[in-house]
């Protein structure tokens, strides 16, 4: 029997809002994503997902007789873009949504990222609630409020705004094609691999066939309690970014999943953290990446093009750029990084700079 995963979580405060988390099983209904009457609720969704989208417009005009129209953006990063973000307030503007109204977003983590940059800034701020549909968008991205969209580089615009609800059913995750599950896997084993250690013997041990009653509530507990100590990233967040600094590189400039680039990161980073901390568990690491079916290493690409890419890294400052490095499994830093250790991580994953 699957250990009970209902979880609850309230993440006050940062922004002044209030977020409620639930995990669970069986919980994708209006009743857990929709708690209160709202004069008006819009939903946006996505085309792998607009069923369930309409299901809920169709339960929610039934149960609380409002009309909940359906805006269907483009699937993964093709929404995360300007133009569909002005595309989207025109649509609000002709459905005549107000302030008082809910946005609810269907979808994964691209899906919410925009939608919630949509409702930080549509009128100044409306509610939002999410139901995430990939396990990436379940563990990472519906939570902690990071919204944006990508602007020649991954998220380089974007506010700090967390949703009034995320509505995590695991029953929804147990659906997914192995390769959104895969791709997902490697956040979750993130969380796993900064802090949580259990997350890792359970990859281990099970690989891809991992319960996700085990460790979707861990990776999301490591995410709030993160969050909550630094809502805007001053320092601790920074440790969510492990493998991101060279993984967003590998990821726009090859075009592959994010989860695999993080994945590709994340043994750079281990190779770079062996040199540099004396890590000991690269290895461990990268078997755990492999047993999963994640890549290890980067594909074809243009390796300046990737070091461009790096260098618009967030964490940069002006005496370099800064990583997310491994002293010991559970145990990240933040440090600056010389090009010589740069050069390390990028060979370790294939990619060999001029
Ligand atoms: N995805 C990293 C963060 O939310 O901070």
């Amino acid at each position: 029997m699957a250990p009970d995963s209902s979880r609850e979580w309230e993440i006050a405060g940062g922004d002044g809002r209030t977020c409620t988390i639930t995990v669970g099983r069986g919980i994708a209904g209006i009743e857990h994503l929709i708690t209160r009457n709202w004069p008006q609720i819009a939903i946006l969704t996505q085309p792998t997902v607009s069923a369930m989208a309409q299901d809920i417009a169709t339960k929610t005009l039934a149960r609380l007789q409002v009309r909940a129209p359906i805006r269907v953006l483009p699937d993964e990063e093709g929404a995360k873009i300007l133009s569909v973000v002005g595309d989207t307030y025109e649509w609000l503007n002709s459905i005549g949504f107000a302030r008082d109204g809910l946005i609810v977003a269907v979808g994964g983590g691209a899906l919410t990222d925009v939608a919630g940059f949509v409702a930080a800034t549509y009128l100044r701020g409306v509610e939002i609630a999410y139901l995430p549909t990939t396990l990436l968008g379940a563990v990472d991205a519906s939570i902690g409020g990071k919204t944006g969209v990508n602007v020649d580089g991954k998220n380089l615009v974007g506010v700090f705004r967390h949703p009034g609800r995320v509505v995590v059913d695991l029953d929804i995750l147990d659906e997914l094609p192995p390769s959104l599950l895969r791709a997902g896997s490697a956040e979750v084993v993130k969380a796993g691999f900064i802090s949580a250690v259990d997350i890792i013997d359970a990859y281990e041990t099970d690989g891809l066939d991992v319960s996700l009653d085990r460790v979707v509530p861990a990776a999301i507990d490591v995410k709030v309690k993160t969050v909550i100590a630094d809502f805007r990233e001053a320092d601790l967040r920074a440790i969510l970014n492990y493998g991101h600094t060279i993984g967003h590189g590998i990821e726009v400039a090859a075009s592959i999943p994010h989860g695999h680039a993080v994945a590709i990161g994340m043994v750079a980073a281990g190779r770079i953290a062996q040199e540099a901390l004396g890590f000991a568990g690269s290895e461990r690491q990268r078997k755990v990446l492999e047993g999963i079916g994640l890549p290890t290493t980067s594909p074809r690409v243009d390796v300046a093009q990737v070091r461009r890419l790096m260098d618009r890294d967030k964490k940069r400052d002006g005496a370099g750029l800064r990583m997310v490095l491994l002293e010991d499994f559970g145990h990240p830093v933040v440090r600056h990084v010389e090009e010589d250790l740069i050069r390390l991580g990028l060979a370790e994953i294939g990619l060999v700079t001029g």
